[in-house]
């Protein structure tokens, strides 16, 4: 048993928990959108094709907002192919994933299914094959409320009232040379700048996202933010970052710590956002857009993209099935993200259906939840009011990636409205249990009023259709309030919420 202590006071508010931290991801890519949120054919879809048993589970997961259609399939969309009667609609190449793309859903689709489901879209604008004119004519077609071309198209589409989408994206991964439009950092900066300028002339209150780096690996990292914000900062409001984590050579401990590089990759951007800020001499403060995040096993077969003439319609893609390990590491980058809400203001899972996704789907049949699904529902559900940030003192283990790294991980929030004190927290030992230790000063009275554990002696279990609830969080008994302090054991490679209120 190795012991943790956390200390949880009220004053050490880091920010608001933002719902917008709970965002996921629908691209035009495998099955994700057909027979994933669109399938006609299902006993629950309705007129619109849309799966209802899929709608219920996105309501289950507590997505906020959904960024949408792509990913590397925006980098060659033609947005204006999915308006207007299905019929009429031309199938096209989509380059990205060696698919073609039926257009049978597109943005009024799409607009429907987020009204449906609750969920706030975040759209993205193609900056790879396409420029200002495009992302401008995608703009008025969705914002402006009437007497334009592409405003009356829309309202001839059905939609009589502005979309007032909020959430732009500038392109996408555009440091990506498997990018369709990939570009350098200054041939991009410039079109973002422009493409922002000229958005903003349609509507000032916007929100835009311009592209950070892939991933932290990139050899641009770093100067690709400075470069591409130098020149951009003025005129957006977040740089996105993204990253995937992966088990690589069965290195589990590694892959138990992701989220230390999480944590690296947030710090990095922001102080990189902060130096341009500074040298610019800029009043606004840009902030991040974590709008890709999650485990992806990209050198397993099912991530490799048909080949030659072969052209399929959602082609089973990047369905990754995804093991009680990989929840736990779910659990711990949302562990990071939460912890860093005074400068990550949104993020996406990518992505929600089928593809490196926590729900799943046969085609016409059933859905379930693989494991990262409970995670990610449980802190949505209960993670309210501020971030707390903690004082952790854990003992460390050594690992090949990140050298030593605390065994346990942890965050909290406070809902001043409700009084509940949520502790969230990951047991990164491969072969110990941790025996947590919380002491709850300024909190005077709390008690436990539930503690869950996702955990398994066989971290490799995967969540099926026949059967996504043999491992799921389990009440850990083990959790109890003594003294103003909270103790409970965890075992070795697990995601722990501990929810506290008065007794
Ligand atoms: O989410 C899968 C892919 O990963 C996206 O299309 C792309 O943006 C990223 O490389």
């Amino acid at each position: 048993m190795l012991p943790a202590t956390v200390t949880v006071d009220p004053a050490f508010v880091v920010g608001p928990v933002r719902r917008r931290t709970f965002g996921s991801f629908v691209e035009h890519l495998g099955r994700c959108v057909y027979t994933g949120i669109h399938d006609p054919g299902h006993p629950t879809a309705g007129g619109d094709g849309f799966r209802g048993d899929v709608v219920e589970l996105t309501r289950e997961l507590g997505v906020s907002t959904v960024r949408y259609p792509g990913g590397n399939f925006v980098s060659g969309y033609r947005w204006e192919d999915g308006v207007g009667p299905v019929a009429e609609r031309p199938r096209r190449l989509d380059l990205a994933w060696h698919s073609t793309e039926p257009n049978l859903v597109g943005v009024d689709e799409f607009m429907r299914w987020a009204r449906r489901t609750g969920v706030e879209p975040m759209m993205a604008v193609n900056l790879g094959t396409r420029g200002v004119q495009e992302a401008l004519d995608l703009l008025e077609y969705c914002n402006v409320s009437a007497g334009t071309q592409w405003s009356e198209r829309r309202r001839a589409n059905g939609a009589q009232d502005p979309y007032r989408i909020k959430m732009w994206c500038l392109g996408n991964e555009m440091d990506g040379p498997w990018q369709i439009g990939a570009k350098t950092a200054h041939e991009y900066g410039r079109l973002a700048t422009e493409a922002a300028r000229a958005m903003r002339m349609i509507d000032p209150d916007l929100e835009l996202v311009v592209c950070g780096s892939s991933n932290s690996g990139m050899a641009t990292f770093g100067a690709w933010e400075h470069t591409v914000l130098t020149e951009a900062y003025e005129h957006v409001d977040h740089v996105s970052a993204h990253a995937y984590y992966y088990e690589s050579d069965g290195d589990l401990a590694s892959f138990l710590a992701s989220a230390v590089d999480m944590d690296h990759f947030i710090d990095s951007v922001a102080a990189t956002a902060d130096a341009v800020r500074a040298a610019g001499k800029h009043r606004n403060r840009v902030h991040i857009s974590f709008d890709e995040w999650n485990v992806w096993y990209q050198k397993r077969a099912e991530s490799r993209p048909p080949s030659g003439d072969d052209w399929p319609v959602a082609p089973v893609l990047l369905e990754d099935r995804y093991n009680v390990a990989d929840a736990v590491v779910v659990g711990n980058l949302l562990i990071s993200l939460l912890r860093h809400t005074d400068r990550v203001h949104a993020a996406s899972q990518a992505q929600l259906v089928n593809v490196i996704a926590p729900i799943m789907t046969e085609p016409g049949g059933r859905s379930w939840k693989q494991t990262i699904f409970h995670p990610f529902a449980l802190t949505s559900r209960h993670a309210a009011g501020d971030v707390l940030r903690l004082a952790i003192d854990s003992p460390v283990t050594e690992t090949a990636r990140f050298g030593e790294v605390p065994v346990l991980d942890a965050v909290a929030t406070h809902d001043a409205a409700t009084g509940e004190v949520v502790v969230f927290a990951t047991n990164r030992s491969t072969t110990d249990d941790v025996v947590l230790d919380v002491d709850l000063r300024g909190f005077p009275g709390l008690v436990v009023r539930e503690a869950l554990t996702l955990s398994n002696p066989d971290h490799t279990w995967a969540a099926t259709a026949e059967d996504d609830t043999t491992v799921a969080p389990r009440l850990n008994t083990t959790a109890r309030t003594a003294d103003g302090r909270v103790r409970a054991e965890l075992p070795p490679v697990s995601w722990t919420m501990i929810r506290l209120g008065s007794a």
